[in-house]
């Protein structure tokens, strides 16, 4: 007999979840330091124009394939693939990378998600407060990630700690399941993030130029910096390059995340207006909110040059050495810089439950384990698997990861989707399936867009890729003959497991395919 298939309880739930997913690291983390580093102003033009033509259609793509799937029972890409192309021999195998490249940015997300954890303790222990000097946070912050020896730490044990503990906070949400875990944690988590979001903007809007030498370094002149257009930068594909990127991360979107969130929906459950209404929760919080808060509180205390020198010396400086230094100089700054750490642990717990899910469901659903099996297992592998990140962050680890997870993977897969959604299941009975018992009814236009402009955006920026990036990549020509043995490592490590999944999805089809004929040879 079928066991009983999970579900979200309510249509909140899911548009919360998917919201939740969405929002994370990358919204305020990620977007300040792309916007910053490719030339603020001229970066929000191709990023506006990146969500219309490639990010909202995927978001759809993925809403209606994700729940067409589901209709099989099919909660991962693998299955979901097939189900959308039935005679096709090959497709599940390409439905692995919506496994695969979630489970990669599970990899090194969570230890990012721990240390905002970390800092959100050291801002209330004040730990945060004593330190006097940007150099003293970047200090802090190496010494906590265990890759230079300071007064305050030695070695990784405190990073190790945080991440043990949000590691297992993560592992106890997937535990309780779709509705009793993700829906419960996105029903409180979403309005409680966005509460911390609001009042850090406002703090930040109302903090007037404090410094008597710069007057022009104001609160205005810094949203200025983001949102005065400059047109000249639309020459620059590496800006397209970037704002694409950072459209495609921020929405959760080519991973195959949402295929597995909407699988959980019944076949008469709105997609359109829901798909809609979880982008648009998230451009919220990261152009409204995210935009208030990084870039114009540093354009207020270092200028608008300092800003760009920053974001070029390193992923994470703005978000873990700009800000706090910022709290430190505010009044009650050590609980504004609690609310930010802890708004961002929140935005990454949301973001790393999604994450673990297309693999626990795949477990679940395709190799039929019971779900608290499926969890334990995942969670071993998974917590094993985090390690390269952790203790060789200094050796380009996490950046190498970060590339394949975000930059290419991503690509590869929304490519895979679109064309499959438009062109094999075919644009027709994709647009009748994103109208099923829908809510909204989408503009004509968008269905010219994601046959032909959607999958010509992506295909141009893979093959862009291929050809200006891929020899160099591939030959780690860029990376330091030291660290090549580690990151080395890693993508050994990342073939074995493509491969790992590869025969997972065999075995899987081959049971089904032997329960099939009994079941036929019963009756
Ligand atoms: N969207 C998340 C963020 O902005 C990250 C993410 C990427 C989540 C891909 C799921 C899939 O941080």
């Amino acid at each position: 007999m079928e066991k009983a298939r999970q579900r979200w309880g309510t249509r909140l739930g899911v548009i919360l979840a998917v919201a939740g997913s969405a929002v994370g690291l990358g919204n305020f983390l990620r977007f300040p330091v792309q916007a910053a580093k490719n030339g603020g102003g001229a970066f929000m033009i191709p990023y506006l124009v990146a969500l219309v033509l490639i990010g909202i259609p995927l978001v759809w793509a993925e809403w209606t394939a994700g729940r067409f799937g589901g209709g099989f029972g099919h909660t991962s890409a693998p299955g979901i693939f097939q189900s959308m192309w039935k005679k096709s021999r090959f497709i599940k195998y390409l439905g692995i990378f919506g496994i695969f490249g979630p489970f990669l940015i599970y990899m090194y997300y969570v230890y990012i998600e721990s240390w905002c954890l970390a800092y959100a303790y050291y801002s209330l222990t004040g730990q945060l407060a004593s330190i006097t000097s940007g150099g003293g946070f970047i200090e802090f912050l190496s010494g906590y990630q265990g890759i230079t020896e300071t007064g305050v730490f030695s070695g990784t044990l405190p990073g190790f700690v945080f991440f043990l503990i949000t590691f297992l906070l993560n592992m106890s949400v997937t535990y309780f399941g779709i509705k009793g875990g993700i829906e419960k944690l996105c029903n409180i988590a979403l309005p409680l993030l966005f509460f911390f979001g609001i009042v850090l903007a406002v703090r930040v809007i109302t903090l007037f130029a404090p410094d008597p030498l710069h007057p022009d370094w104001s609160s205005i002149n810094g949203l200025g910096f983001l949102w005065n257009p400059d047109f000249s930068a639309l020459k620059s594909a590496k800006v397209w390059l970037a704002a694409a990127g950072q459209i495609f991360f921020t929405l959760s979107v080519g991973m195959g995340v949402i295929l597995t969130y909407s699988s959980y929906l019944r076949k008469n459950d709105d997609v359109a207006l829901s798909g809609l209404a979880a982008a648009s929760t998230n451009e919220f919080a990261e152009v409204i909110i995210g935009g208030s808060l990084v870039i114009p509180a540093a354009f207020i205390f270092f200028g608008p040059e300092e800003i760009i020198t920053v974001a070029e010396s390193g992923a994470f400086n703005l978000g873990f050495v700009t800000m706090p230094q910022i709290f430190n100089q505010i009044p009650v700054g050590a609980l504004f810089g609690f609310l930010w750490f802890f708004m961002l642990f929140l935005a990454g717990i949301t973001s790393s439950i999604s994450i673990a899910q297309p693999s626990v469901a795949f477990l679940e659903d395709e190799l039929k384990i019971k779900r608290q099996s499926a969890v334990k297992i995942f969670g071993v592998v998974a917590f094993l698997l985090c390690q390269p990140a952790i203790w060789f962050m200094h050796r380009g680890v996490l950046g190498d990861l970060d590339f394949w997870g975000a930059n290419f993977i991503i690509v590869l897969g929304a490519t895979i989707e679109i064309i499959l959604l438009a062109w094999i299941f075919g644009i027709d009975k994709a647009w009748h399936e994103l109208h099923q018992g829908a809510d909204l009814r989408v503009p004509r236009v968008f269905r010219f867009i994601i046959k032909y402009i959607t999958p010509t955006c992506l295909l141009t920026i893979l093959i862009w890729w291929l050809i200006s990036d891929w020899w160099d990549t591939i030959t780690m020509k860029e990376v330091a003959s030291v660290d090549v043995p580690y990151i080395l490592g890693t993508r050994l490590l990342l073939l074995a497991l493509l491969g790992v999944l590869a025969i997972m999805v065999r075995v899987a089809w081959h049971r089904r395919k032997l329960t099939n004929a009994a079941e036929e040879a019963e009756s």
